[in-house]
């Protein structure tokens, strides 16, 4: 791709991004459709756990949500507004198969049906993700992700998607951030299903990761244009060598080295066993995983520090870091808490084009949260704008560092439910009224479609 890339700087001052580079925004299911109960949907984790006393801020759940499952048409229409060339949303597992295997609900395939026409009415490419942490209840009461069962329907699940929609849908990827399913989700407990225990989240990230292998494979089969795999990866920063690579490998390389190298990375297998014998990985699994993709979706928000602190407890959501401290850079932050430092977007794309070359790379989330004021109907969130602006100039650097970067999905398009946060953070271009579901574009998104319309800054 280097070679052809028609990117310049020039006179002018414009940052220019190569020929044909992929603009859009991204959400996920359970933070913006709402209409939990309608059109057939089954129970998910996330309805059980936001209903949990203490789990979620303010008690919120996704029940309503942005209501984008009756005001798609609407939102669609905005995304044509500001030009978007791609919309990535996911899927609803719980909408498609009510109970995660057997039946399918029709009803719920016709929804992402209609969403899909009316993206191409508008000139707009659906990017669709199978797996974005809305696991059917069901599933979870019979081991969830702990549980090879698991893997194997969620391949199932993918191949019956891929039937309805496949015609139309030529980029497909399969899971979002198994790190968050896994060690949020198991872990620590942060996330639904809010299990809390080292050794499941090994056994979860394996089981995601034969999900995502398997569901290849039936893509694969069925004809499926593109498969990727989403992955939030975040360079681990720190003088410490050994914590460095300690979080390192339970951050980026316990999913990288898989799916790319179709091994897991020694080390890590090494030190986890204190809370695991590995015994749920079965002979075959590795090549399973490891079956070429097409695509690297990489979630960037913020780089991670680390330093080596004698008696600093562990992290439960880094099951074995004892012995090393997170400390917070001092730099800006955004309302979330996460520092601002582009410059890690750029260390990332770069890394993963030398040591897992030959696979496209995607940047299919990356944004930010930021308390937002409305004043006169108008939202001025200049915070959001330049850490947009800081982390494109650094995706431009790393094409031009090589690296094969195909197209920037900002993280979000709309306001909606930021998981354990609720609705109380922001990360949407677009601000949402909950009161009323009134869309309103904010400074971000005005200047994002002039981006988009000069493929560049
Ligand atoms: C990512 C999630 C996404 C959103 C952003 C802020 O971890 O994939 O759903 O919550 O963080």
């Amino acid at each position: 791709m280097s070679a052809e890339k028609s990117y310049i700087l020039e006179d002018s001052g414009v940052l220019r991004f190569p020929e044909g580079f992929i603009w859009g925004a991204a959400t996920a299911a359970y933070q913006i459709e709402g209409a939990a109960r309608d059109g057939g949907r089954g129970p998910s984790i996330w309805d059980t756990f936001s209903r949990t006393p203490g789990k979620v801020h303010a008690g919120h759940t996704g029940d309503v949500a942005c209501d984008h499952y009756h005001r798609y048409p609407d939102d669609v229409r905005l995304m044509g507004d500001l030009g978007l060339h791609a919309y990535r949303f996911s899927i609803s597992w719980p909408r498609v198969q009510p109970d995660g295997s057997g039946p399918v609900n029709p009803r719920g395939l016709d929804f992402y049906d209609r969403l899909v026409d009316e993206l191409h009415g508008t000139g707009i490419t659906p990017i669709a993700t199978l797996y974005h942490w809305d696991l059917p209840q069901t599933l979870e009461d019979r081991g969830g992700w702990t549980s090879r069962e698991t893997a194997e329907r969620f391949a199932e699940y993918a191949a019956i998607v891929h039937s309805r929609l496949g015609d139309r849908v030529e980029t497909w990827t399969t899971l979002n951030e198994p790190w968050c399913s896994a060690f949020l989700g198991y872990a620590s407990g942060i996330h639904a299903p809010g299990r809390a225990e080292p050794g499941l989240g090994f056994a979860a990230t394996h089981h995601l990761l034969l999900g995502h292998g398997l569901a290849v494979g039936a893509l694969r089969a069925a004809g499926a244009g593109r498969i990727g795999i989403t992955l939030n990866l975040a360079p681990v920063l720190g003088d410490d060598a050994e914590a460095v690579s300690i979080v390192d490998g339970l951050q980026n390389r316990i999913f990288l080295d898989p799916v790319l190298r179709g091994e897991y990375p020694a080390d890590v297998v090494e030190r986890a066993k204190r809370f695991t014998d590995w015994s749920f990985v079965e002979g075959g699994d590795l090549e399973t995983i490891g079956r070429p993709i097409d695509l690297l979706g990489v979630n960037y928000y913020h780089p991670q520090t680390v330093a080596a602190r004698t008696g600093a407890p562990a992290n439960p959501t880094y099951p074995g870091s004892e012995g090393i401290d997170f400390p917070r850079p001092d730099v800006p932050r955004t309302a979330m808490g996460w520092p601002v430092q582009p410059f890690g977007l750029t260390d990332l794309l770069v890394r993963l084009s030398r040591d897992y070359p030959g696979t496209p790379l995607i940047i299919t989330e990356n944004g930010a949260a930021f308390d937002d004021v409305v004043e006169d109907g108008q939202i001025h969130d200049t915070g959001r704008l330049s850490y947009l602006d800081g982390h494109l100039r650094a995706a431009h650097a790393a094409i031009e560092a090589g690296a094969d970067l195909r197209g920037y999905l900002v993280w979000s398009l709309l306001d909606n439910f930021e998981w354990a946060e609720g609705y109380a953070k922001r990360f949407g271009v677009v601000h949402v009224d909950y009161t009323t579901q009134r869309r309103t574009p904010k400074d971000s998104a005005l200047w994002y479609r002039d981006v988009v319309r000069r493929n560049g800054l």
